[in-house]
């Protein structure tokens, strides 16, 4: 899809239809966004019936005039007075999906909104659109063509335009990169699968090392070892490098729990629970975009992924509940239950980044508990950390990526529940705060080192629609996380921009439905 800007009205009149924002006033009037004469004529009609309100998400097309205009549709965008980025996002996303098939090209006034930047705007728009078009269609015999070629937005500032639509393409192009590789098959997506699509992204200035496992048995990751020993391919460690600010010494590592199926071994889960394990190297996935997008934004950042990937199988050699393993940094480790894997692998990452990489801050990203989707739902990541101010800054990337994460508590109380009567500790205990409790189990091996856990195990995926997202993999949280490295760039700039988002708040509804 090619996105442009035009300054000039022809092109309007030469796309297949012509979007156009309103938002309502406190009244729940509508309130057209844009500034064209001929165009709100058209709508005049529309709009003396009353059956247009302008609110979040409603669409309805037009066809006026064919020598005008083929068609307009017109978008709600919700009350003026709460109008943010997202609900540009939400509009957009919105309009996109529900237009006939038969359109090629798409031309909009962006929606002029007093507090907002033009760079905003565009952001909105843009991202809006991309989340709107991404499909998965690989196992369909009837690949559904991506009709829409052209998107043009009617604007004065092609220049602003031009930057933010290059800086949107690489944000959604890594989103649509983890979406990819989490809807695909376990078994295409397996261990080596995904070592191979990280291994294509290598381009020598994004270098990606694949390590098998005589190199993890070498660096005594006992407990990945431990999880990966049912599964018939090996287990894979990907270690990736980006330094987009060579001459700094502050550096990020990032931990994608990486399981690539999670049957529960042993303790096999049962019913519909091993529904979406497939999905459970989101976290995986998630980590290798945003290096994706480092390198194609050029971001000046260094951060360094490390990821560890292998299936969570059953086999005669599954490792059992009730086995003590000893830890890369030297924990014995009593497995609980065989089925809380992920915080076993993320355990032995996290000590080879600590003692290895000393970044820092360390990111984890991980599909690890149920507990976390049962807190704080399918649209909200939960992070936790030893350092607030790394949460805060989390959260307020989310926030302005539309990507929310809200913290919860590392509650030092629960770490006596994670003692063991044979071991330094278990990996787990009962089912109260199972989310607070499987980042205190991964807080032992991070040291003092600034860090942050990110559970994604609710927006990982979602199976019926929900805001921007159709069934199956969000990407989550790759846009939160790329915002937050860009945010690390020039202060005053992103400053500027920040303040002009309002800070997401559930409770007005500010996280769609
Ligand atoms: N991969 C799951 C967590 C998960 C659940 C992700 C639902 C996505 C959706 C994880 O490995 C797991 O099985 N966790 C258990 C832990 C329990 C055994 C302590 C859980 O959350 O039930
Ligand atoms: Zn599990
Ligand atoms: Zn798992």
């Amino acid at each position: 899809m090619k996105c442009s800007a035009f300054p000039s009205p022809e092109k309007r009149l030469r796309s297949d239809l012509c979007l156009l924002p309103f938002a309502q006033d406190e009244e729940g009037e509508p309130i057209a966004l844009f500034d064209d004469p001929i165009l709100l004529r058209s709508c005049q009609h529309l709009l003396q019936t009353k059956d247009f309100s302008g609110k979040e998400e409603e669409i309805i097309s037009l066809y006026p005039d064919p020598i005008l205009e083929s068609r307009i549709c017109l978008v709600g965008l919700g009350p003026k007075k709460a109008l943010h980025v997202e609900q540009i996002r939400l509009g957009y996303a919105k309009a996109i999906r529900s237009l006939p098939s038969s359109i090629g090209t798409i031309s909009s006034f962006p929606p002029m909104v007093e507090n907002l930047s033009m760079e905003l705007i565009f952001r909105g728009v843009l991202e809006g659109i991309y989340l709107g078009m991404y499909t998965f269609d690989m196992y369909k015999t009837e690949k559904k063509e991506k009709k829409v070629r052209e998107v043009a937005l009617l604007c004065d500032v092609p220049s602003v335009y031009i930057k933010v639509e290059r800086e949107v393409r690489a944000r959604m192009e890594a989103v649509s990169f983890a979406r990819d590789l989490v809807n695909q098959n376990a078994d295409d997506i397996d261990s080596e699968g995904f070592a191979a699509c990280a291994k294509k992204l290598d381009d020598g200035r994004l270098r990606i090392q694949i390590h098998e496992k005589e190199w993890i048995e070498r660096e005594k990751m006992n407990l990945f070892l431990a999880v990966a020993r049912a599964a018939s391919k090996g287990p894979r460690f990907i270690i990736a490098e980006w330094k987009g600010a060579p001459h700094e010494s502050d550096h990020t590592a990032l931990v994608g729990k990486g399981v690539t199926f999670d049957s529960g071994g042993l303790n096999i889960k049962t019913g519909n629970f091993l529904d979406g394990m497939k999905g459970d190297m989101a976290g995986a996935a998630a980590v290798l975009a945003v290096m994706k997008a480092l390198r194609d934004l050029n971001a000046p950042v260094n951060v360094t992924a490390a990821i560890p990937l292998c299936e969570n199988g059953i086999d005669a050699h599954a490792y059992k509940p009730g086995d003590v393993v000893v830890a890369r940094s030297g924990t014995s480790v009593e497995v609980a239950n065989t089925d809380a894997e992920g915080r076993l692998i993320l355990a032995d990452a996290l000590d080879y980044v600590k003692e290895v990489i000393k970044p820092s801050r360390i990111i984890d990203v991980a599909t690890l508990t149920g507990s976390a989707e049962v807190a704080v739902g399918k649209d909200i990541a939960a992070v936790f950390s030893n350092a607030d101010a790394l949460a805060f800054q989390l959260e307020t990337a989310g926030t302005h990526a539309g990507d929310p994460m809200w913290q919860l508590p590392l509650h030092k109380e629960y770490d006596k529940l994670l003692k063991s009567e044979i071991a330094d500790c278990k990996s787990l205990a009962g089912r109260a705060g199972g989310a607070i409790i499987a980042a205190l189990f991964l807080q032992k091996f991070v040291g003092d080192i600034p860090w942050a856990h990110i559970d994604i195990a609710g927006p990982s995926d979602v199976l019926k629609p929900m805001r921007y997202y159709e069934y199956g993999a969000t990407g989550v949280p790759v846009r939160a996380l790329i915002e937050f490295f860009l945010s690390m760039g020039p202060k005053e700039e992103r400053e500027d921009i920040q303040n002009q988002v309002a800070p997401y708040s559930p409770l007005e509804g500010g996280c769609g439905k």
